[in-house]
């Protein structure tokens, strides 16, 4: 008999035979997997060390709960991921209030949960979050999100930290903004942020905003007599989609970014911050895999061969969006040796929804269950119901045993909100 593909301690064919496709499959012990090891690398490696989980890289009521028994900090940066959290109890002083543009019903629903700390991507966003704390006497935490005006070499559209961004304070602007933010009564400035970039394989650009944003805690310090309390290093580190990707510890990261924030303080006589980062990505993204099933192949002999797979865009926009590359098999025959190269194509009317172009396969047939890897971090959070298609399940393992995380949209709740 054919092999099957096992992911999570469960055989993906099973799954997709018991839930149906297309499906998102996480591994929870995975997931626990690298929040333990984040945990040992930073938390627990170093004094006044924390993480917060990046939670637009993956949200369901099952991640809350988990980043909360795991004690970790939550960055939602929308009134819906912060609903998620407040309807699970989540501690508010453990969730970080991202987002360049909130709202003041935003704003106002963080103060009234008591979150711990915004992010503040401009000075009319602290003067609006200290209008709005004035009025319910409280007396919130900030900082500043810097732009440090880095190249992360990324794809352009999650890169973020280059002088002309849309996220935070430039760079020249952050004196002013800092000496303008000692002035007002409800807010309390405790330090500065940046996040340069998503998906990064290499450390340079964190380590190139570490050194500016170092300068910008001394200056600050010198000119205006600011000590800062906080500085929280983002997120942004790489996973491995395809064998390509050359992919590190985290580690790799975070200990020369420590290093040299703790030689910078102890040269300049500065106390060192309380430190933080953000990861996403890195903590959901290997963990999950979406299965298919194959339907149509239609090959066009000399040109190439096209195999249509039950979802595609609407579940997975990336490679629409960033050209995102991923890796595949065929999990009810994944022994057989990869004989063809063919382009797997989602279900869309959408000439840019293609999952994988140049896939080696063995000999595909409609029935097929395709599973692409690496799919846990922002395919589920992104999805859509482009053409109508209803968001699949998110099925969860544990042990070898699955159980839905998430039941599949129905037809019904497609139109459920129509008038
Ligand atoms: N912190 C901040 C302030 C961020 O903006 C982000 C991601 C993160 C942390 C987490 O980054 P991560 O560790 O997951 O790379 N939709 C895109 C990714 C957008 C990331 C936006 N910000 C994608 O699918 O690649």
């Amino acid at each position: 008999m054919a092999e099957h593909y096992h992911f999570g301690g469960c055989d993906t064919v099973a799954l997709a035979r018991e839930f149906g496709t297309p499906l998102y499959v996480v591994s929870e012990d995975d997931v626990l997997a690298r929040i333990r090891e984040v945990k040992a690398a930073f938390d627990e490696k170093y004094e006044r060390a924390h993480t917060h989980y990046a939670s637009k890289a993956f949200l369901t009521k099952d991640m809350i709960r988990i980043a909360k028994e795991q004690d970790m900090g939550l960055d939602v940066v929308s009134g819906g991921e912060l609903h998620g959290a407040m309807a699970l109890d989540f501690p508010p002083e453990r969730i970080v209030f991202h987002g360049n543009n909130k709202t003041p019903a935003e704003i106002a629903m963080g103060l009234d949960y008591g979150v711990g700390r915004f992010v503040c991507d401009s000075l009319g966003e602290i003067e609006l979050i200290d209008r709005l704390a004035g009025e319910r006497c409280a007396r919130p935490h900030i900082l500043i999100r810097v732009t440090p005006g880095v190249d992360s070499h990324t794809h352009a559209y999650i890169s973020t930290a280059m002088a002309d961004s849309k996220f935070g304070v430039p760079l020249p602007q952050v004196p002013e903004a800092v000496a303008r933010c000692l002035g007002l009564k409800n807010t309390e400035l405790v330090g500065f942020h940046f996040h340069v970039g998503s998906q990064l394989l290499k450390n340079a650009s964190h380590l190139m905003a570490v050194d500016i944003l170092l300068g910008v805690i001394r200056d600050v310090r010198e000119r205006i007599g600011f000590t800062t309390r906080e500085f929280d290093l983002g997120g942004g580190f790489g996973v491995r989609y395809t064998k390509d990707d050359d992919v590190r510890p985290i580690g790799y990261f975070v200990d020369p970014m420590v290093e040299r924030i703790e030689a910078f303080c102890a040269e300049h006589g500065l106390h060192r911050p309380d430190l933080a980062i953000e990861p996403g990505r890195w903590i959901v993204c290997e963990a999950g895999v979406t299965l298919y099933t194959v339907g149509s192949i239609k090959e066009i002999p000399g040109i190439r061969t096209y195999v249509g797979v039950d979802g595609g865009l609407p579940d997975n926009p990336r490679p629409a969006l960033y050209q995102a590359a991923y890796d595949a098999v065929v999990a009810n025959r994944c022994d057989e040796e990869a004989t063809e190269v063919v382009t797997i194509a989602g279900r869309c009317c959408e000439s840019s929804d293609i999952l994988i172009r140049d896939l080696r396969v063995p000999p595909l047939a409609p029935g097929d269950i395709l599973a692409v890897k690496s799919t846990g971090a922002y395919c589920y959070s992104m999805a859509s119901n482009y053409n109508k298609v209803p968001v699949p399940a998110v099925v969860a393992v544990r042990n070898g045993v699955p159980r839905v995380s998430v039941r599949r949209q129905t037809y019904e709740e497609l139109y459920e909100r129509d008038v």
